[in-house]
């Protein structure tokens, strides 16, 4: 009998350098290695979305999209992965259908093949329009469950999210631990019970962070219990916030028998390579090697690092870091208030700002930010468990919550008035999409990218009159 297969899922591109350098890894960076990533035998490689797409725009003069374009003609042999955030594409708030569907299509046609599509609250109603646009185009919809613990999230309401997940299209459902929180035991459990109720043709896949470190452990009990994919980080980008490591665990799994499908020497090549680019990030600072430690307070709190890291950054900045032990202990008093969202981006953000709103005010909810209102409104989607009436009486006034999607409320001419707005600024369709995403951001590229344009022309012109 052939020995099982793992497939493994590079994240360095992505998630690896979202997790440990603030998604600051320009594509010249990446550039020179291309070639070995896609010789590597990897089941795909996550390469776009989650941050990156802001970042791209925000702070690295790069055109997402031209990007996305480059890895594809870089990268011919692997299959490239994004994490899209359903309803919300690459933002913070929802967006109208058509916005949607014309994001996923443009992702697909400039070169994706798989599309990890999560929604924050696990409402399937946000899910849905993404899903059926990436398998109408020809992508791989690739269904992902945010995972966290909370008395309502079982791993009976898991399992009916995957099925019904699967009956939208997805052709794999992952489990997205991105806070780290998975617990080998529990993994053993969930990707037991996801074996037993999928389709044998459904893939399961698992996505953790080593913050605790328990993920090699996890990955190891998932694996087990029948897990067919993991994801990853190359050694100089694993460990800490990020994945556990790809070498590592293809040499273990391939003594233990498995098949990974990966060239060993050539993982050990692109470890040599990204050595020398971490070396870059931790030289000016990008880098804080903290983040690559082991710190348990995930599991203490049961908060992402990411997040972590934020509120001691709000309260910095607030000139009250004083008040850190009490916005960790008032955090998942604010998630519980708001009905268990698991916390990942916009979530985190938004329980995060309140509990620090709460402790600053030194009364709770005084301050409510807009975000907070529009999701006791009901503006992103249907919560866990409902939220606390009190609170949302509080919160809300006499004002009365949605009923039914937000997203059916939403204009329908978003894109032509965009397109209007930008005039000749916009080039393509993908420009538009980018300004409708982060109007601010790209039309602050728009501009860099134009007076670079000019730049260079001239250079030329005036190298002509030489
Ligand atoms: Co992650």
């Amino acid at each position: 009998m052939a020995n099982r297969h793992i497939g493994f899922t590079e994240t360095v591109l992505r998630d690896a350098q979202q997790s440990l350098i603030a998604t600051r890894l320009p594509f010249s960076e990446m550039e020179p290695i291309l070639s070995k990533l896609d010789a590597a035998g990897y089941h795909s490689l996550e390469c776009w979305g989650g941050a990156t797409f802001d970042v791209c725009m925000r702070f690295l003069d790069e055109d997402p999209w031209e990007r996305l374009r480059k890895l594809r003609a870089g990268l011919p042999n692997t299959k490239l992965q994004m994490l899209l955030r359903g309803q919300n594409i690459l933002g913070y708030k929802h967006y109208p259908d058509d916005i949607v569907r014309r994001f996923v299509k443009a992702a697909v046609k400039n070169g994706i093949d798989i599309i990890r599509i999560f929604d924050a609250l696990n409402d399937v109603n946000n899910l849905k329009v993404a899903i059926e646009t990436a398998v109408e185009a020809g992508a791989e919809a690739s269904g992902a469950i945010s995972y966290t613990t909370s008395p309502v999230h079982t791993r009976e309401m898991y399992v009916n999210l995957a099925k019904e997940m699967v009956n939208m299209g997805c052709q794999s459902i992952c489990i997205k631990d991105m806070a780290g929180i998975l617990t080998p035991n529990n993994a053993y459990g969930l990707v037991a019970a996801l074996k037993d109720a999928l389709p044998d043709n459904v893939p399961v896949i698992m996505h953790t962070h080593s913050t605790a470190g328990m993920a090699f452990m996890t990955y190891m009990k998932g694996i087990e219990a029948g897990a067919d994919v993991i994801d990853t980080a190359i050694s100089p980008f694993s460990g800490g916030t990020s994945q556990p490591t790809t070498e590592s665990l293809h040499v273990a799994l391939t003594q233990m028998g498995y098949d990974t499908g990966l060239d060993e020497p050539t993982l050990y090549e692109i470890a040599d390579y990204f050595k020398g680019v971490r070396a870059k990030f931790i030289e000016d600072g990008t880098l804080n090697p903290i983040s690559m430690g082991t710190d348990t307070q995930c599991l203490n709190y049961q908060i992402p690092g990411g997040m972590l890291s934020n509120l001691l950054s709000q309260l910095k900045s607030l000139n009250a870091s004083d008040k850190f032990d009490e916005a960790l202990l008032e955090t998942p008093r604010v998630r519980e208030d708001l009905g268990f969202p698991p916390l990942v981006t916009p979530t985190s953000q938004l329980v995060g700002t309140q509990a620090v709103q709460n402790v600053l005010a030194g009364e709770r909810y005084k301050n409510v930010g807009a975000e907070v209102k529009a999701y006791c409104r009901g503006e992103y989607g249907r919560t866990p468990a409902p939220i606390n009436p009190e609170i949302q009486k509080l919160i809300l006034g006499d004002e009365k919550p949605i009923e039914g999607r937000y997203a059916d409320t939403l204009p329908t001419d978003t894109f032509e008035k965009a397109q209007a707005e930008l005039g000749e600024t916009a080039r393509s369709e993908e420009d538009v999409l980018s300004y409708i995403a982060f109007p601010p951001v790209a039309e602050k590229f728009f501009e860099t990218r134009k007076a670079n344009e000019e730049k260079v022309a001239k250079y030329s012109i005036e190298k002509i009159e030489d």
